[in-house]
């Protein structure tokens, strides 16, 4: 996720505060890189970009001089290329006369660079932005109109995006959407673009919400939308937006987590998009097939993604990926480790220094460091031989959710595509993500209500559903402030089984696989008079011994896939449990009591 601000005044101006504005607006899509240019009818663009925050660029660059009647503005939550100057938006064109930067991902983004290049276009950074600016080049050099070379560029441009671009000596920036937020704010002096309404809402109120395959033309005071398919042109009138600063940014949603538990579905679309296509996937995987042990190594929530990962990759790679709390990797591997092993690193944030030590003992032994990372150009990134993005943007809520599922995802990816397998089935799983949020949205309040008076809760989990139970218990306990245990479910019946009491409740996330031994564990509960409630796919053994279910869609998967795909989607209705059950409480769910967000001391 990145922020682009794009806008056409009728007089030339100091653009400079408004520039800056829209930049802090956005600041929360991403914090890498920031840039602004502003685009003259005669002469050189004024391009001024670096690496850094808002704040810190606006002030080194002095972005409130810049005048203009035509800006753009972005800010960059890294995905290709490294957040350095070169790599930050917007982009030049060979000839330095047009200028763009893009929100999204472009995931041919290699391909089209060598082609780019090929073609005798100068490529100056690794960035998928400049790709989108190149790809525009390449037919308006041709002869097209602007409008006709952008239609004709979104067919090289693989992936879901949204750029702004504009041409010295015209009067008009072009935009379209493809995947990626794009709003229009109109008023009689001016016409602007954004990611996002909270960018334009202090601008203006008179707004036109863009859809995908649509390019917008705009100049000071009007616009013009353009179908993407056909070049017809779309008639549409803007509408008064009522809703406040702070609703527009958590997207209408009452929360980040929210937000962020329904962002799961498109950010998994662009996970799977950027493994299909990056040129680091292969040599991930020969670092991992030449290993002599594979370790996954992450804390809190990232290490539970690790725990299902090594599942995964027993069940279809038919390699042990041995799991480990980073705090534990020097002492129970450290003097056993060496450079015939490898060790997959999983973190949202890359920084935490729990992970970060484990990585100086790897790194001692001349272990290969592989990541898998949210934040591009943290230090788990830096360190790295080879490193996948998790590709999720920002995630803002202290309780980690898209991110975990992200993790999951990408190590069923790593596993199927190590043993051979066709990943092709899980091109579905967004459609699957997002029937399972609405069919378990509302079954969950009724679970709320049995959970309400009970600060002590059980949630347990077999195979592949164990770390899902892992995870669903630390979300609870996070942000509702109860105890509430993860647990291999045969393990219960070893000593916390004595804690059940009349009503006293247990969550069983259960696989399709396991439901015979479930069922028995289900009973040691019930029978002691303990409130079951069961996760998993419909099945009348369960609605015939739980207390309560929750059931997940069926999912259309070759059979083989059908387990892990229920594991990856089971920890939805326990994230939107643990965020009711935090409301119902009375606590802020995206800022917890006592936690941060990233953990950079031991
Ligand atoms: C989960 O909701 C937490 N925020 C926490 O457990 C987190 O996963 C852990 O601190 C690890 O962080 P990382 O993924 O940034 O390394």
């Amino acid at each position: 996720m990145c922020g682009i601000f794009g806008i056409v005044t009728k007089e030339i101006q100091n653009l400079g505060p408004i520039l800056v504005g829209a930049g802090e607006r956005l600041s929360y899509r991403g914090y890498d890189t920031v840039g602004a240019a502003t685009i003259p009818q005669e002469g050189v663009i004024d391009l001024r970009k670096d690496a850094g925050k808002i704040q810190e660029i606006a002030e080194k660059y002095n972005f409130q001089d810049m005048s203009g009647d035509r800006a753009i503005l972005q800010l960059r939550w890294a995905t290709f290329g490294a957040p350095s100057q070169i790599n930050s938006q917007p982009h030049l064109d060979s000839d330095g006369d047009l200028v763009g930067a893009h929100n999204g991902n472009v995931v041919n983004n290699v391909e089209l660079r060598e082609q780019f290049a090929a073609e005798g276009m100068i490529v100056r950074s690794e960035n998928d932005g400049e790709s989108c600016v190149h790809a525009v080049e390449r037919y308006h050099d041709q002869g097209f109109e602007m409008v006709e070379a952008i239609r004709m560029a979104t067919r090289d441009l693989e992936g879901d995006y949204s750029f702004v671009i504009g041409k010295v000596g015209e009067d008009r920036l072009y935009a379209i959407k493809k995947g990626s937020g794009l709003v229009a704010g109109i008023t009689e002096d001016l016409t602007c673009i954004g990611s996002d309404l909270p960018s334009i809402l202090p601008i203006t109120r008179n707004i036109l919400r863009l859809n995908d395959g649509e390019i917008i033309t705009i100049w000071a005071g009007g616009y013009e939308i353009t179908s993407v398919e056909d070049g017809s042109i779309i008639k549409r009138e803007p509408e008064i937006a009522d809703d406040s600063m702070e609703a527009a940014q958590k997207g209408g949603f009452d929360h980040f987590m929210l937000k962020e538990i329904h962002e799961q579905s498109q950010v998994a679309g662009e996970l799977l998009h950027m493994l299909d296509n990056s040129p680091d996937l292969n040599p991930f995987l020969d670092k991992l097939a030449g290993a002599r042990n594979i370790y996954l190594i992450a804390c809190g929530t990232s290490y539970h993604a690790g725990l299902l990962g090594s599942v995964y990759f027993n069940q279809f790679a038919g390699r042990a990926a041995i799991p480990v709390l980073a705090p534990q990797f020097t002492a129970q591997y450290g003097s056993s480790v060496g450079p015939e092993d490898v060790g997959i690193f999983i973190s949202q944030s890359g920084e935490t220094k729990d992970v970060l030590n484990a990585i100086k003992t790897a790194k001692e032994q001349g272990m290969g460091i592989l990541g898998l990372v949210n934040v591009v150009g943290s230090t788990l990134t830096l360190v790295s031989e080879v490193y996948l993005p998790l590709t999720c943007g920002y995630e803002i809520s202290v309780p980690a959710t898209k991110t975990y599922s992200n993790q999951v995802l990408a190590l069923l990816y790593l596993a199927l595509r190590y043993g051979g397998y066709n990943t092709d089935a899980l091109n579905d799983i967004p459609k699957i993500m997002d029937r399972t949020l609405e069919e378990v949205s509302g079954q969950i309040d009724r679970v709320v209500n049995k959970l309400t008076g009970w600060n002590d809760l059980y949630i347990l989990g077999y195979g592949l559903t164990y770390p899902v139970a892992l995870e669903g218990a630390l979300k609870l306990k996070e942000i509702t402030y109860t105890h509430c245990e993860g647990m291999l479910s045969t393990e219960f019946k070893h000593g916390p089984l004595s804690a059940v009491s009349d009503g006293y409740p247990v969550i069983f996330t259960v696989g399709p696989d396991d439901i015979p031994l479930i069922v028995s564990g289900i009973n040691e509960v019930t029978c002691r008079g303990g409130h079951v409630i069961a996760i998993g796919f419909q099945d009348s053994r369960l609605e015939g011994n739980a207390h309560e279910t929750i059931i997940i869609p069926e999912v259309d998967v070759p059979e083989e896939l059908r387990s892990a795909i229920l594991a990856l989607l089971s920890v939805i209705p326990l994230q939107i449990l643990s965020y009711r059950c935090s409301l119902s409480r009375g606590y802020d769910p995206d800022f917890p009591r006592n936690l941060s967000k990233t953990l950079t001391v031991d």
